[in-house]
């Protein structure tokens, strides 16, 4: 006798959940000297708050352009970083590090059948990127970005884009981000929403709480 496939929907945000972010310019440590993790944290900060405030203002961007915008605040607050190296650290944006457990975890639900996608800001052709580098084009059903919505997250738009892809209400699917903030605006459209809280950091918007919180994803594959 077989196990009944597994057809539960698991939607991960990408950048910080999949994706290590500050493996880009943890590449370049040696070249950029003792600030390097510091210009990481800004560009990272900045990036976001542009995300929020375009949103906010009605007035979308790539996300391309706003983490270079972000890079280049980071760069002009933290650590001198030439042209050329400013350019290297953006390329490094499309090939960044998955977390050590992520392929296994996948595979491992991929295996019992369940569906899976992607729902994050990035750019149609750097999602692409990073996905394609991290060998996991046969995994998802759907890789979607917020371009189709014309809005960063956490604009309801912007989650709804899921439930339509897949076909499914949202409190039939699982959403998996190790951003808070994104957490609390995937739970609040009425996805099933898990905190995978890699930096083992305090909780937040508690009128907005996870179903779940895990520190990494390797444990997905036993829930
Ligand atoms: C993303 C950002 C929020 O991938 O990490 O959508």
């Amino acid at each position: 006798m077989t196990d009944a496939p597994d057809r539960r929907c698991y939607v991960f945000d990408a950048y910080g959940t999949l994706f290590d972010v500050h493996s880009a310019v943890r590449r370049f440590e040696r070249e950029i000297g003792p600030e390097a993790a510091r210009l990481s944290e800004v560009w990272r900060a900045k990036q976001l708050e542009y995300t929020w405030i375009y949103s906010r203002l009605g007035k979308h961007r790539p996300f391309a352009d706003v983490t270079a915008k972000g890079l280049d605040y980071a760069i002009a607050t933290t650590v001198e970083v030439g042209p050329d190296l400013r350019s290297r650290l953006l390329k490094s944006y499309l090939s960044l590090d998955p977390y050590p457990e992520v392929w296994r975890a996948l595979f491992a639900l991929k295996a019992r059948s369940a569906r899976l996608a992607i729902l994050s800001n990035g750019d149609p052709d750097m999602l692409s990127a990073v996905v394609d580098y991290g060998g996991f084009e046969d995994i998802f059903e759907a890789v979607l970005s917020v371009e189709a919505a014309g809005v960063f997250k956490p604009a309801p738009a912007v989650y709804a884009l899921a439930s339509s892809a897949l076909g499914v209400a949202p409190a039939d699917i699982t959403f998996l981000s190790a951003n808070r903030w994104d957490v609390a605006g995937a739970k609040d459209f009425g996805f099933r929403s898990v905190w995978v809280n890699r930096n083992r950091l305090p909780d937040e918007y508690p009128d907005l709480a996870a179903n779940l919180v895990i520190e990494d994803l390797s444990t997905l594959a036993k829930e």
